[in-house]
């Protein structure tokens, strides 16, 4: 996974533009970077291992002079992080370069027989195969568009794709393959790159590329077409009116912090879903024999806790399963009849979409609620519901999560009335709550970041951390303890308390630190006793509850109270201290949370 970028420009340089572009794409991937211009017919290239400001500092990207180029920056897949394998990719006589983002899967095969033909590779990258191939047309006399087209069409596996090549030097091919790539324009100058806010800070007419469509872009022109038969695709770029502001960090020392702050609006923006699309996605799922909630990382802790809430408020019974695990686990056995509801932030998760493909091409329905527009997931989607939670820059989600959340409720109310499973007074009671979570977010921030930051001081040296939880709030532990340790490199675990006595008691020794969650339903009295447990054997245990009577207080140490919601609500509430506390036992061990090591925002890659 990698963030690409490409600019033409009629007189200016583009270098400066390509720097703050790829800025914008290190959420994509950090582990190395590099730029491609060409100047007077010549290629110039600065690539490196490394974060993108560390290679700025040691070559300086704005010495490169040339009106067109591209750019890259990388999330290594095949081939180690070193300065080899950064891309851009060149071919044997430097003239074509190539950034990419996604797998060429039969690059082995591609490799073998160019090398046979006597290309010298240089990287253990699937990439470079690309620019081989494009030299070896070129050598037989295509043109560098067909040359282009004639190459990527030998590809298989998903790809973004920008290429510059001498022979054609006012001109940026690129072409998308499953990976996202967007076009933008303005008078004179013309983008391409892997996201919306990169290229904000140029201009805001963008018209995303729709899958297996490639398009040459020179500094007053655009033209794209079908990679499979060169037909013209006429497409409008729109305006967009998201400000490059909403993608900086506001005054917050880091991304994650700010969007942790930002939740809640961020849940308000969801709570605005748009209820004709809500009702429809309803229906879809009533009229569905099995309900399938598939996600990965974070989105499946969104779609566990939907789970509950379905079963709890429209007795609906929906499986979460983790996206990767989806095709051998259920792909056999998928209907028409059946329905997939796929979370994912990004739109653009290989492992959700591979699950959703094939599903879909058993005549399931597709049905999605995703934060990033014009993702690869909307267009697959029957119907999709957009969360509106803004960009998220920090690699761990938090407020995508809450916003994902705050979608099921309301999918789940939608459910429950179609139903008839729940009477008027206490639909409205719930969804008059559901209505205030975003002051009740903005009170426990307030409330507890000081509390939590000296709950993260007594815990940022632990050998392990133990998340209990019970119920709607199984989810919100595993989320808790999927924060921590992404980002604080903590070893913690998380299970449903009641498998306590069947295996992970024996973890706990004296000071081990316990975080559990305690919410007032039918749960409460069984988690009291798993927390009696734990603490009788040594445990300390620290508690996130909306309740403080007296057998709670007995069984916490340390006590986090939060303002009191329906239980069925607590996993919105409860979450906000754990994505605090992750965040501040980072920061405390000396970590950036925005850039967790081997992680990456978005996984392209299965
Ligand atoms: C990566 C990210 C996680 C995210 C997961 C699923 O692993 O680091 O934060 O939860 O992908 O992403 P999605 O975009 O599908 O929600």
């Amino acid at each position: 996974m990698c963030g690409i970028i490409g600019i033409v420009n009629i007189s200016e340089d583009v270098s400066e533009k390509l720097f703050k572009g790829l800025k914008l794409l290190e959420y994509r991937g950090y582990d190395s970077a590099g730029m491609a211009v060409i100047n007077n017919g010549n290629l110039q290239i600065i690539k490196d291992k490394g974060k993108i400001d560390e290679i700025h500092e040691k070559y300086d990207f704005l010495t490169l002079s040339g009106r067109i180029g591209i750019a890259h920056t990388r999330w290594a897949t095949h081939g180690a992080p070193d300065k080899v394998n950064a891309h851009p990719h060149i071919d044997c006589t430097g003239s074509i370069a190539v950034v990419h983002n996604g797998i060429i899967e039969n690059f082995m095969d591609l490799k073998t027989e160019l090398a046979e033909q006597g290309h010298k590779f240089r990287s253990r990258t699937d990439t470079e195969v690309v620019a081989h191939l494009i030299e070896e047309n070129l050598k037989r006399g295509m043109d560098v568009e067909d040359a282009f087209v004639n190459a990527i069409r030998r590809l298989k596996g998903a790809y973004a794709l920008a290429v510059i090549s001498t022979a054609s030097p006012d001109k940026i091919f690129c072409a998308r393959v499953e990976s996202p790539l967007v076009l933008g324009i303005r008078e004179g100058e013309v983008y391409c790159s892997s996201d919306i806010p990169s290229l904000l800070l140029f201009t805001n007419k963008i018209a995303p590329l729709d899958n297996g469509e490639y398009a040459i872009i020179s500094p007053n022109n655009v033209e794209i077409r079908r990679i499979s038969d060169g037909s013209r695709v006429r497409k409008q770029f729109k305006k967009i009116d998201m400000g490059v502001e909403e993608a900086k960090k506001e005054g917050y020392p880091h991304y994650m912090l700010k969007e942790i702050f930002e939740q809640p609006y961020s849940i308000r923006y969801a709570l605005n879903v748009q209820k004709n699309y809500l009702e429809l996605m309803a229906d879809f799922i009533d009229r569905s024999s099995r309900l399938f909630l598939v996600a990965a990382g974070t989105s499946y802790h969104a779609g566990l806790v939907g789970s509950y809430i379905f079963s709890k408020l429209a007795r609906i019974t929906g499986m979460p399963v983790i996206a990767s695990e989806f095709v051998s686990r259920y792909g056999d056995s998928i209907t028409v009849d059946d329905s997939i509801l796929a979370i994912s932030q990004s739109g653009e998760t290989r492992d959700v979409l591979w699950a959703v493909e094939q599903a879909k091409m058993r005549g399931a329905t597709i049905l999605a609620i995703v934060n990033v527009l014009a993702s690869t997931l909307t267009r697959v989607a029957r119907i999709y519901l957009h969360q509106q939670s803004g960009p998220e820059i920090g690699v761990a989600a938090t407020k995508t999560y809450t916003g994902q959340l705050t979608i099921l409720y309301q999918l789940a109310f939608s459910l429950a009335r179609k139903r008839g499973k729940l009477g008027q007074d206490e639909m409205d009671r719930f969804i008059e709550e559901l209505n205030m979570l975003p002051d009740v977010i903005d009170m426990i921030l307030k409330k507890c970041d000081r509390e939590i930051l000296e709950v993260a001081n007594e815990i940022k040296d632990a050998k392990y951390v133990i998340f209990l939880g019970r119920g709607v709030n199984t989810g919100t532990a595993y989320e808790g303890r999927l924060k921590l340790m992404e980002i604080s490199y903590i070893p913690s675990l998380a299970y449903p308390a009641g498998e306590n006595k069947h295996g992970p008691i024996s973890l706990i020794e004296k000071d081990v630190p316990v975080i559990g969650l305690v919410q007032d339903d039918e749960t409460k009295k069984l988690m009291i006793s798993n927390l009696h447990e734990v603490r009788s054997r040594g445990a300390k245990t620290y508690v996130i509850s909306s309740s403080d009577d007296e057998e709670v207080r007995e069984v916490s140490d340390v006590l986090i109270k939060v303002p009191r919601v329906s239980a069925l609500f607590t996993p919105i509430t409860y979450v906000v201290p754990l994505q605090l506390l992750a965040y501040h036992t980072s920061v405390l061990r000396g970590l950036d949370p925005d850039k967790p090591r081997n992680l990456a925002k978005s996984v392209t890659v299965i």
